[in-house]
């Protein structure tokens, strides 16, 4: 059988892939009191069935008031271990690997979900739908854009117990079966606010110069392999740029990764943006796979394993960013939406000829058959 790059299975510590192809973290909104439910499994379970080698659960808060929404996962009490024990399980009975984002909102939460408007949670939630604000924190007291509300500047107890927070989280997942784990460290969330130059300006050993920004990221590495198997992978997912003078570059996030791998992070997940609010920064130009060089710089610079992710849908595009080794996985997120079989149609458009025997048996023998007739009908 053919077997293309982004077929090859990669390993990273104890735990191999089936092949290059992740589930990139998608928020569903659909969690109530951060608890998973049928949504998550049948949303997640279509994506393990669809052949994807490592499928991400979405951001999900290690604290209460860490979470974006009233429609975040979390994983800040051991309650909600179970019900994402049955999606992890599922997940590894099909054959990919089950993966969590870790995450805290910092001054992006009490935000309303992006069809209420992805404006802070108020009045009219309350009144609607019985969601109450909650006040945010981060870094330093500047709001995430104008018309939010100023967040409250952490105290060095707050932080500490984030950091802890991040650690309880990484067990609690170890329980529930993942065997990866990705800290939200881009889009604006709270690791981000840290990291970047716009969104802290404290003046103690959490902000000012670059090595005290990157601290809180540190610290949170740190906490989570005290609690999270030796053989499992840990991944971030930075912000490669901020896309904004003044703010993070690339050059910025190679040393990050090259700090980071040093505290047992094996992974880099190269996105880009979300420091200063919803509008597009001026720098910032979208094309296919726009956020690939950035994977290619770490890859190359921080000498760490990285995912691509990030306007991609092509196949060859997937499949020549990996071969050229200019990273190691590939991400999707609102292809996977469209069609969640994509690994397996991916496969076949890259000339596996045994193409049907990596879907599920239940499926693959039905359209096996199927093929053969329209081949001997002439129809294909
Ligand atoms: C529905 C939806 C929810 C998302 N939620 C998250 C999230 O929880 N964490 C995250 O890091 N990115 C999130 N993203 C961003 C995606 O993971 C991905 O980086 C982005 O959509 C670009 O990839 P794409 O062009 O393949 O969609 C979300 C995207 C979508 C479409």
């Amino acid at each position: 059988m053919t077997v293309s790059t982004l077929s090859t299975p990669f390993t990273l510590r104890g735990i191999t892939f089936k092949n290059r192809i992740a589930v990139s973290p998608m928020s569903q909104y659909r969690a109530r009191d951060g608890y998973a439910n049928d949504w998550h499994l049948v949303h997640l379970g279509r994506f393990a069935m669809g052949g994807a080698g490592l499928v991400y659960i979405e951001a999900t808060a290690v604290e209460e008031h860490g979470r974006r929404t009233h429609g975040d996962l979390g994983l800040w009490e051991d309650g909600q271990i179970d019900d994402l024990k049955r999606i992890t399980a599922f997940l590894e009975d099909e054959g990919a690997v089950p993966g969590i984002q870790l995450s805290h909102a910092g001054r992006k939460a009490s935000e309303r979900r992006p069809w209420h408007g992805e404006t802070p949670v108020d009045a009219e939630d309350m009144a609607t739908r019985d969601e109450a604000p909650w006040p945010a924190c981060a870094p330093s007291a500047i709001p995430y854009a104008d018309g939010w509300p100023t967040p409250m500047e952490m105290s060095e107890a707050d932080i500490l117990r984030v950091v802890d927070s991040f650690g309880a989280s990484a067990r609690r997942a170890a329980q529930a079966g993942f065997k990866i784990i990705e800290v939200y460290a881009a889009h604006g969330f709270l690791v981000h606010q840290f990291l970047s130059p716009l969104s802290n300006t404290r003046t103690d050993r959490w902000g000012g110069s670059f090595k005290n920004r990157m601290r809180f990221a540190v610290e949170v590495a740190k906490s989570i392999r005290a609690h999270w198997p030796e053989a499992y992978p840990l991944a971030f997912r930075l912000s490669a740029t901020d896309w904004v003078d003044g703010g993070l570059e690339v050059h910025d996030t190679v040393e990050i990764a090259r700090r980071l791998k040093a505290e047992g992070v094996d992974m880099i997940d190269c996105s880009s943006g979300g420091i200063g609010g919803k509008e597009r920064p001026k720098r910032m130009t979208i094309t296919e796979g726009f956020q690939t060089p950035f994977a290619a710089e770490v890859r190359t610079h921080a000498d760490i394993a990285t995912m691509a992710v990030g306007f991609l849908w092509d196949a060859r595009f997937c499949e020549d960013l990996l071969g050229s080794q200019q990273a190691d996985m590939i991400a999707l997120a609102r292809e996977l939406l469209d069609d969640p079989n994509w690994p397996l149609h991916a496969a076949a458009q890259l000339g596996a000829t045994d193409n049907h025997s990596l879907w599920p048996i239940e499926a693959g023998w039905w359209l096996m058959k199927r093929d053969r007739l329209l081949i001997k009908l002439g129809l294909r």
